[in-house]
This record gives structure tokens, sequence and C-alpha cells, in this order.
């Protein structure tokens, strides 16, 4: 019998792990069975180009990959294929075009490692190409409803952290208000753990739209306590229940980006109502880049095993995941456009308020 054949991509924004994924993946398919796995460049694109973009991959071509950010397969945040730019500004569907190449390069079938989005697109491939598919999850967000831990999430916890701990000092040598904006366009759970890791005394997170009064009671209540200084974490999707977020946008071809305006917006608000010094940092895509801390490393690495695995035993239409600790899968069509957001009653917000954190909201 042939060995199976596969093909690995990774697609949307990055996240720390994706490189030790694909290293699992060869590591188990290529050097303890003896499977051949096809590595696809740019996301869909590579099988998209006349002349397809893909790489044979070795577990010597994947030596030193563990530790490194990014991802050797080019690019993750590419068109979608039933989507795809055309070039004139609108869009056209290539999703045929992407079966065709799938077949021309003989490969079985493709796991696909990334977000919401990209699950998506696999999802529909296997529906309407039959195209097997396998997912592996992927978000430094960690927004997803059916896995503890998507891989990447903790390496941006920790930059976070860091970054708390570098502004506690600061922060108090010079009475000031620190607010440290990181990321979270639509969910907190980045803001929400830093918060609690570096000992924040506020978060502001999109799901729970602030009071800025409430912030400010609780600034002044430390300064009725002797301590002159406060510590904010704001994710960049964080609003006022009140009035606008003011967004600090750059424009480029691509479309627009609004980082530094949450942290801006709620440190305008503090300033018409208290009278003490604030800073805002913006931690941006430093909580993307690098490599991935060591639960990361794990994680990525048990979820390239169990995508082989799932392959193995013909279980194709699965995305992997950690459930209670435990590595298991989903169906994908149960999974895709389930978003896990920060919930009022999750444990973690009552232990922040339990410590005095103030979310404004
Ligand atoms: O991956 C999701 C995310 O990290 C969001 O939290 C953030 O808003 C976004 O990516 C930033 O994406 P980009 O790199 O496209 O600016």
């Amino acid at each position: 019998m042939a060995p199976h054949r596969i093909g690995i991509l990774t697609g949307g924004g990055d996240a720390p792990g994706l490189n030790a994924v694909i290293r699992a993946v060869v590591k188990y398919a290529v050097g303890e069975l003896h499977w051949q796995v096809v590595g696809i460049e740019d996301s869909f694109n590579g099988l998209l180009d006349d002349t397809h973009r893909t790489m044979d991959l070795t577990p010597r071509s994947c030596r030193g990959l563990l530790h490194r950010g990014g991802t050797i397969l080019g690019t993750t945040n590419r068109g979608d294929p039933f989507a795809f730019p055309d070039g004139r500004g609108g869009t056209t569907d290539r999703s045929a075009d992407l079966a065709a190449a799938v077949r021309d390069e003989g490969l079985e079938g493709l796991i696909v490692v990334g977000g919401d989005g990209t699950q998506r697109i696999g999802w529909q491939l296997m529906k309407r190409y039959d195209i097997p598919v396998v997912g592996v999850p992927k978000t430094i967000d960690n927004d997803l409803a059916y896995t503890d831990y998507t891989f990447g999430f903790w390496s941006a916890v920790e930059v976070a952290t860091d970054a708390l701990d570098r502004l506690h000092s600061t922060a108090e040598a010079h009475d000031r208000v620190m607010l440290l904006e990181v990321m979270g366009r639509d969910a907190g759970w980045i803001a929400l753990y830093a918060g609690v890791a570096g000992g924040a005394d506020c978060i502001a997170i999109p799901e729970f739209p602030y009071d800025p009064d409430r912030f400010a009671s609780k600034i002044n209540e430390r300064r009725r306590r002797g301590r002159q200084f406060t510590i904010v974490v704001v994710a960049e999707g964080a609003r006022p229940r009140e009035g606008q977020v003011q967004p600090s946008e750059v424009s480029h071809g691509l479309g627009s980006i609004s980082a530094g305006g949450a942290a801006q917006t709620l440190a305008r608000a503090l300033a018409e109502r208290i009278d003490i010094e604030t800073r805002v940092t913006v931690l941006g895509h430093l909580q993307r880049g690098g490599g991935p801390v060591p639960f990361d490393r794990v994680l990525a690495t048990r979820f390239g095993i169990k995508a082989v695995e799932l392959i193995r035993d013909g279980m194709w239409g699965h995305l992997v995941r950690l459930d209670h600790h435990e590595v298991s899968s989903v169906p994908l069509e149960q999974v895709t456009g389930r978003p896990h957001p920060v919930d009022q009653r999750d444990s973690l917000v009552a232990c922040a308020r339990a410590v005095g954190i103030e979310f404004g909201g």
C-alpha cells in the first residue's frame, strides 16, 4: 500500500508554536510512520498559483524548529479561496482550483493549522469537495469554545506579564497611572490572565464595557491608602459603556489598524476625572513575535501528534483540542464560529475581583 501523503498549511495571524506543530507532525508522520508530508506555502495560496509552492518536509528539514517563532511555511495571512482577491478590488471563488490542486499534488488530505476563519475554510473544502481535513486550532487570544487553551496564548501572557512587572517599578517611581494595552480585539483573555499574573489594579476588556468613574474611584481609593500609582491593563477591544473609542488609525492598502485607541481613550477619560499623570504603553505585536514558552511548545507538540493520530485512525473532519488537560478531538462541523468570550461568571473573574481588581463594569 502506498504511504499516506498529506499536506500541512498554516493560516490566519501567526502564533508562537506554529513551527512546533509542523515539527511534531513531521517527526511522527515521516520519521515514525513513514508517510510523506508536504508543506504548503503562504496558507492556501501555495496551491493556487500556476506553479504550486510546496516543500517536502522531513525530520531533517524540521531541525531546530521547536523554539522558533513565525512559520516556516511562508506567510499566514492570505486570501480565502472561497472569496479570493481578484486583483480588481473584488473577490472570486477559487475553491474549485484549490480542490483540483490538492488532487494534482496527490494529497490524501490536509492538516489545517489556523484560527476560526481558517478552520471554516477547511470545513467548507471537506463539505463541498470531499477534501479530507484535520484541524489544529490556533490563536493567541484563546477565545475558542472547545479547547482549554490554544497554543500561543501563554507566550502572549508571558510577554504581557513581563511588561506589567517592568511598568510597576517606573509607575511607583513617578506616582503615575500606567496603562498597558494588550491584544484582544474581541476577547479579553490575555488582559485577564496577564492582569492577574502581573498584579494589575484595573482591567478593561471588550466583554465588559466600562464606566470610567469606577476606574477613577479605584485610583482614588488607592491614593487614600498611600498607593500613589496604579496599573491598568486594557485589551485593545475594550470600550466605554457610553461614548466611543477614539481610534488611532493607520491606513494602508490592506485596510486600517487601530492599536492604541482603547488605552488612549481610557487615559483621556481618567485625565478628565483625576489629577494624576497617566502614560500609555501599547505592547502590540511583541505579544505574537518570538518563540513559544514551554507550555505552548508542549501543547503544540501534543496537537501535532494528535492530528497525525486522527488521520492514522481515519478521523478526518475533526479538530484537535485540549479538554480538561487531555488532548482529544471534536468534529469540525460542531465548532467553527463558536467563540469563547470572557464571562462575568468565569471563576478567574471572580478571583480577580476577590484580590481587588476593578473591571469598570
Ligand atoms: O490573532 C488575533 C489578534 O491577535 C488580535 O488580538 C489582534 O487584534 C489581531 O490579531 C492583530 O492582527 P494584525 O496582526 O492583523 O494586526
